[in-house]
């Protein structure tokens, strides 16, 4: 019997590769940079499944030309780059990899926090480039950690691993907007539910969690950033558009907040000539929260399971349309 065919965005870890590869008639586009638009379009047009990336937009032209098509696994736990609703109304299953990058992405995030909080990439800079003459009383004052008040912006999985490190590692209080109540945060780490308003108000640590969708897109936008602490800095690791790029800009040119540590943009990747590059109180790193080893290999092995059981027409073991069964 022919086995299935399929294309894969990019080389992803040997653990899932060799599964994939092993079970159906794989293509493995083999460049750094994802395959452009009209060629996933191209190769997926005799395919019965594809292995995406978040940098493939999969919408509805585009599963129009593979008529075959029975699954799209995504190698992310986010799946704003495909269009969902296109994919169901087609009877396409849509698989994503949550869960094994929760440490990794929230380790990452507070990283991000800890190092816009005291600076580290703007001082190791100074000194690498030979301006550390001596030990200065004033030099590189930053933002307290132990004891803070942290907002986290989607309490989901990642928010609330967020606010574990932050409620048990560095006795910070937790407050948290969200559309839904989590009973485990307020349980776990005293979390407190509240309005944007208040969190904006009282935080000194703003860290987003939630998903990139309609009503997230610019929810820090100039006149959120302006209700924030002055001394507040901002950390995203969810998702760019979440954040007005210009409006973020001028808000840390203008010390409206003390500091933002991103490690996702709009748009992605940030060009070099980008104006917030140029600014000491931003860190900026090239999406990589869920980059450890260990979270890409299970990644990697979750979306070919996905994928595989997609193909044979079983249903996946995370999936995001469930609805397709
Ligand atoms: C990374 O950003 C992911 O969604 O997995």
């Amino acid at each position: 019997m022919s086995k299935p065919k399929v294309f894969v965005t990019r080389e992803i870890p040997e653990v899932g590769l060799k599964l994939v590869v092993d079970n159906t008639d794989a293509e493995v586009w083999p460049d750094l940079l994802p395959p452009p638009y009209e060629v996933i379009k191209e190769k997926i047009a005799s395919c019965d499944g594809l292995l995406a990336l978040l940098t493939d937009k999969i919408d509805a032209p585009l599963l129009d030309a593979a008529p075959n098509l029975k699954v799209v696994s995504n190698f992310a736990v986010g799946f704003n780059n495909i269009d969902v609703a296109a994919a169901t109304a087609r009877r396409i299953r849509v698989g994503n990899t949550p869960g094994v990058l929760t440490e990794a992405t929230s380790d990452f995030a507070f990283t991000l926090l800890m190092g816009g909080a005291r600076r580290l990439v703007e001082a190791c800079n100074y000194a690498k480039a030979g301006h550390w003459q001596t030990w200065e009383p004033q030099g590189f004052l930053g933002q307290d950690i132990w004891g803070a008040t942290m907002g986290i912006v989607g309490m989901g999985r990642i928010g609330y691993a967020m606010a574990h490190r932050a409620h048990r590692g560095f006795d910070m209080r937790i407050l948290y907007y969200d559309v839904n109540p989590s009973e485990h945060a307020e349980r776990d780490f005293g979390a407190t539910r509240v309005d944007m308003d208040t969190l904006l108000a009282e935080a000194d640590f703003v860290s987003i969690h939630t998903d990139l969708n309609a009503s997230t897109t610019g929810l820090i936008n100039r006149d959120t950033l302006a209700k924030m602490k002055r001394n507040a800095i901002l950390i995203n690791s969810a998702r760019g558009p979440i954040v007005d790029t210009d409006a973020l800009y001028e808000a840390l040119r203008d010390g409206v907040i003390a500091g933002a540590a991103m490690d996702v943009t709009e748009p992605e990747p940030l060009p070099v000539e980008h104006p917030l590059y140029s600014l000491p109180n931003c860190t900026i790193a090239p999406h990589i929260a869920s980059a450890t080893y260990t979270s890409r290999n299970k990644m990697a092995r979750m979306a070919a399971e996905n994928l595989l059981a997609g193909l044979r027409g079983e249903d996946l073991p995370n999936q995001v349309n469930p609805e397709v069964g």
